[in-house]
Order: C-alpha cells, then sequence, then structure tokens
C-alpha cells in the first residue's frame, strides 16, 4: 500500500508550488451517493493511513477535538438494530418497514466512520473553533479516501443528532457526530452538481 512519508514535527516543509494535479482532483471533487458504494471499503491498514494523513488539519491549540468510532463487519448490522429499537419507539405505529430501512441503515457501505466531535473548554479556544476543526477533518478524510480510491458520503440524517443513539455509540454528553462517512469502492461516476458562484459570494474591502 502506497503512504506518503509523514513529516516529523518541525521538520521543513515545501513552500506552495502551482499543483496541477491538486487543482485538478479540487476541481471534481464530489460525493458519491450512498446507494453507488459497494465492497470493498478500505482495510484497516488503509483507513489507519486514510485518517494519519486526514488528522492533520487546522486545529486551533493543537487539542484534537475529535475522535472516531468504526463501524464495519457485524457491528452495522448490531447498530441497525439499536436505530430500529430508537425509531420504533419514537414511532410505535410504524409500519415493519421502519424495522428494515433501519436495520440495513449502515450496511449501505463496508465501513462507516463515525467523526466524534468531542471540544473541551479551553480559555483560548472557543467550542465553535473546535467543531469547525471537526467538520474540516471529515473533508479531509473524504479527500484522503479518494486518494486510495475509495469514495466519501458525509451523512447525519436522524441518528448524529439523537442522543440515545449517541449513547449507544458511547458518546459522552459533551460529544457529538459530526458526521457518519460512509466509505466504499463506487460503483457509479458521479455526475457534477451546479457549483456556487464565488464571485457572487464574495465581497471585497
Ligand atoms: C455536516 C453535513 C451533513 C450532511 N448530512 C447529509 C444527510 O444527512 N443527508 C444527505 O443527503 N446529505 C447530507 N450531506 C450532504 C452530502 O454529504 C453531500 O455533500 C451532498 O450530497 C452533495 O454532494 P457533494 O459533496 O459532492 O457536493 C451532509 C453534508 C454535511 C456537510
Amino acid at each position: 500500500m502506497f503512504a506518503p512519508s509523514l513529516p516529523a514535527e518541525n521538520d521543513p516543509l515545501p513552500l506552495p508550488a502551482q499543483d496541477h494535479a491538486l487543482l485538478s482532483t479540487l476541481s471534481t471533487r464530489r460525493s458519491s451517493k450512498v446507494a453507488h458504494l459497494s465492497a470493498p471499503g478500505p482495510d484497516r491498514a488503509t483507513l489507519n493511513a486514510i485518517l494519519q494523513l486526514a488528522v492533520r488539519v487546522p486545529d486551533h491549540g493543537k487539542m484534537a477535538p475529535w475522535r472516531f468510532v468504526v463501524i464495519g463487519g457485524e457491528a452495522r448490522m448490531e447498530l441497525g438494530k439499536v436505530t430500529a429499537a430508537i425509531a420504533r419507539a419514537a414511532k410505535p405505529d410504524a409500519d415493519g418497514s421502519l424495522e428494515e430501512i433501519e436495520q440495513a441503515r449502515f450496511t449501505r457501505a463496508p465501513i462507516v466512520l463515525a467523526v466524534v466531535s468531542a471540544p473541551r473548554e479551553n480559555p483560548k479556544v472557543p467550542v465553535w473553533e473546535q467543531e469547525l476543526s471537526a467538520g474540516a477533518l471529515c473533508h479531509s478524510i473524504g479527500l484522503a479516501a479518494r486518494g486510495y480510491g475509495f469514495a466519501c458520503t458525509w451523512l447525519t440524517e436522524w441518528v448524529a443528532y439523537d442522543r440515545a443513539f449517541a449513547a449507544a455509540l458511547g458518546l459522552s454528553e459533551q460529544e457529538r457526530l459530526a458526521g457518519l462517512l460512509y466509505l466504499g469502492t463506487p460503483t457509479e461516476a458521479p455526475t457534477e452538481r451546479p457549483r456556487p458562484d464565488a464571485a457572487a459570494l464574495t465581497t471585497w474591502l
């Protein structure tokens, strides 16, 4: 498996220079539809390599205010049973398709990576900035996954906002899900989405 060598702390790093490969990659960045994800997903070594690249995101105060929970294999079904029970309790009159949908929720990709925002009190670093760092991390993971040939779909859906689900995943009261990143091999090439007009969104002073 290819893994770029990672610089050590205080190693000199290259100055920015024109990088057409990077620009092209950014110009075609897209999420896959979750329905277009299949096996294989990244194995343990590859997922670790993806995360090791991605964790060098902007992070005020070097707090690393995030962590990961990997949902793969049988755990996807087990967790689906948990969401089915939560959903059933909330909607006792829903028909039987509720269980079917919920039990399959995490089987939509070979690996579902829960990115947990875990902010801590810090007089110099507002919680908001720590949460922004978690969002930047999700984006970096998607890019690193692409570098290894995997597609990534960043979803939250209702489960990311449900405290019972958070508890089942082992989150503390202070922690929240920044995203559930569905990782797998794309079965179809995506098509481009409308691109916002950056100039129209920009004020120059
Ligand atoms: C924090 C966050 C949560 C998201 N949650 C959902 C979601 O629950 N369901 C969904 O269809 N898309 C969700 N999206 C959007 C997709 O991840 C994706 O960005 C969108 O489908 C457009 O594809 P693109 O990334 O190629 O532009 C979310 C995006 C973000 C940033």
